[in-house]
């Protein structure tokens, strides 16, 4: 994994110190650098050189306490594209601002829109781009675009991108960044484990003895609740799995940065099996 810090310059000891220690309690990330603490919401890593960045940030759903993250894309043509945002306070649209233009928002997943507005308001002339389904969660966010199976015009040199069909709690868009071979997911897969920072101890126990993803990539809980078409779940993921990708990136856990697709057509094996079974 490679990081590089936007706006500080980190010596290699700070570098091993990223991710070195959180406190889900009272929400903050921190990060101890030989300059002092920083929190998460200042910390943007540079994971592909001059392509992408990852910021992660705490989270407090359904009881639980873990990690999110936000990724930005750099198009070819220098603009970039916010995945999720995250709440961007003005130390972090400062670190955006020395990246290059936001010309994009983009809301991928019915769970993943809660601070659209925030970057809306802090990059008043991007367009904003939705998963179906958030208009339902958010009747007040204001959008451009839905998202479906093709990209818009401006990111099509740069993304693929696929609705995942079939299913029936979440809705979520599949990307893959061309020029870098990566898959960015929000919760189609989910790689959460011992390893992983921020992780409080309600959701150990669900994804340990009840979803029985710890130390497993897997869909999250919402998908495995229940598939509604699982033979049109299959057709997309089989489309995602048809891409060259050789890492992902996802909204919650450790990303997947060898093997990549084995460990994703494994994660996928309950839909992908059942809509096999059935063409035969
Ligand atoms: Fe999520």
């Amino acid at each position: 994994m490679r990081f590089r810090r936007s706006g500080l310059n980190l010596t290699s000891a700070d570098k091993l110190q990223i991710h070195s220690r959180s406190d889900v309690r009272t929400r903050r990330h921190i990060i101890q650098t030989r300059r002092g603490v920083l929190t998460v919401s200042q910390a943007l890593i540079e994971y592909i050189p001059n392509q992408i960045w990852l910021n992660q940030y705490p989270v407090h759903f359904g009881g639980m306490d873990f990690y999110s993250r936000m990724t930005i894309i750099r198009l070819s043509n220098g603009s970039l594209l916010l995945h999720s945002p995250c709440n961007i306070d003005a130390q972090l649209k400062r670190a955006i601002d020395g990246i290059g233009p936001v010309a994009h928002i983009v809301a991928p997943g019915n769970f993943h829109h809660l601070h659209v507005a925030s970057a809306q308001k802090r990059f008043p002339e991007a367009q904003t781009h939705i998963c179906p389904g958030v208009e339902h969660k958010q009747p007040e966010l204001d959008f451009d675009w839905f998202l479906g199976d093709r990209p818009p015009e401006s990111w099509r040199d740069d993304i693929e991108q696929v609705l995942v069909r079939g299913t029936r709690f979440i809705w979520e868009v599949a990307f893959f960044h061309k020029p870098s071979g990566t898959l960015v997911l929000t919760d189609l897969v989910e790689n959460i484990g011992g390893r992983t920072e921020g992780v409080g101890w309600g959701l150990k126990f669900w994804f340990k003895f009840v979803f029985r993803m710890w130390n497993k990539a897997k869909p999250a809980p919402e998908y495995q609740m229940g598939w509604k078409d699982k033979r049109a779940a299959a057709r997309s993921l089989e489309r995602i799995l048809a891409w060259d990708f050789v890492r992902v990136v996802m909204a919650h856990g450790d990303l997947v940065e060898t093997n990549a697709k084995a460990i994703v057509r494994d994660a996928w094996r309950s839909p992908l099996g059942f809509a096999s079974d059935e063409m035969d």
